[in-house]
């Protein structure tokens, strides 16, 4: 399977995230004093003040996941953070996902505890990209992956997630032209599910796209009745597709999931070891919930920077200091809102 280069998307790489020393914490006497129980402690009695939830993608560091009151992948957040009755979501992730908290949830106050918790992907289209983009073939239609920053998705027609695009796409009349942004590879995907021809945005998280063929079979040699779990984000899926059509991947063992889906595949399938191709956060959930498995990652070294900036020191500061608060533009909010809406309400 080939990638049509769009002319107007030549490969949009964004270099990973290179944290720096967060100095306000460093320089913080209060939180330097506190012992890590004292932490969690200190982070309890604000959550019960503040009458705040804490929630977390799967991919957010164990002592993280721990604490929050929900922990899920991008679109189970999104609806948690819609039904949640607390006024406070300290939101553990990235950006793109806590602007969509808060487009969804105007009343709440959204606070993202590193504002510098960004996402390769997102990075990887602009809103003025998208509106030339859609100047070119005039008529089609915009799809975009929710790992998109919100001024972009006010551009668009259709939002979807890892563990909706197919059906989102299928739904569209068969007539129609379509864009879809920016995971090349999760577009990939889409198409030879759907069997829609779309024009491709030729972004890619760096992360996943490092996730390549040569893993699998390193791996799947070593454990021939293994499980192998894909993210669709993920730079072998298509080569994959291609080769479970060759009957040199075992099709009833190959999945294609969302990080919720590889949740819930771990807990309702026999398999004795599932091989898990995502970010290596996504690990810790699964042994955690699955402790007489064998999860084994199909790359150790697949972690995400932006995720691991979110650390229980800056979630205390969160609640105590009511920082980083999550605000998108009134306009640009209301122009998004319709979209993911929907998104949400499909599932
Ligand atoms: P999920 O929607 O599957 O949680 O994926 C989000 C993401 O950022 C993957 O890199
Ligand atoms: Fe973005 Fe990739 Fe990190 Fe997911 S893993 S948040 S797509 S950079």
């Amino acid at each position: 399977m080939t990638i049509s280069a769009d002319p107007m998307s030549p490969l949009k790489r964004v270099p990973p995230l290179h944290t720096a020393v967060d100095v306000s914490i460093a320089n913080d006497p209060e939180i330097q004093s506190l012992s890590p129980s004292a932490l969690l402690v200190g982070i309890e009695r604000l959550r019960r003040q503040r009458q705040a939830v804490i929630l977390a993608h799967n991919y957010q560091v164990p002592e993280i996941q721990d604490i929050a009151d929900y922990v899920g992948d991008s679109l189970q957040l999104a609806q948690h953070a819609q039904k949640s009755a607390s006024g406070v979501i300290v939101f553990c992730g990235v950006h793109f996902m806590a602007e969509t908290a808060a487009i969804l949830c105007p009343d709440k106050r959204v606070l993202i505890p590193d504002p510098d918790a960004g996402c390769s992907l997102a990075q990887s289209v602009t809103a003025s990209e998208v509106r030339a983009w859609r100047q070119e073939h005039s008529g089609a239609v915009v799809v975009a992956y929710i790992n998109t920053n919100a001024d972009v998705k006010a551009e668009v027609d259709y939002i979807c997630t890892s563990s909706n695009a197919v059906e989102i796409v299928a739904s569209i009349p068969t007539d129609q032209e379509i864009l879809f942004l920016p995971d090349q590879f999760l577009g990939l995907y889409v198409q030879s599910r759907t069997g829609r021809r779309m024009h491709l945005w030729l972004g890619e998280c760096h992360v996943h796209a490092s996730i390549r063929p040569e893993d699998i079979d390193r791996l799947m040699n070593r454990y021939p009745d293994a499980d192998l779990l894909l993210h669709p984000e993920c730079g072998c899926v298509s080569q994959c597709l291609w080769r479970l059509a060759e009957g040199e991947l075992p099709a009833d063992r190959t999945l294609v999931l969302s990080t919720g889906g590889m949740v819930r595949h771990a807990r309702e399938c026999i398999s004795a070891v599932d091989i898990v191709g995502t970010e290596i956060g996504m690990l810790y959930r699964l042994r955690k919930e699955n402790p007489s498995k064998l999860f084994v990652p199909l790359r150790e070294d697949a972690v995400c920077s932006y995720m691991k900036t979110i650390t229980l020191k800056k979630v205390y500061r969160a609640l105590r200091d009511d920082v980083y608060p999550v605000e998108v533009p009134t306009d640009i909010a209301a122009r998004s809102r319709d979209a993911i809406e929907r998104m949400v309400a499909i599932g």
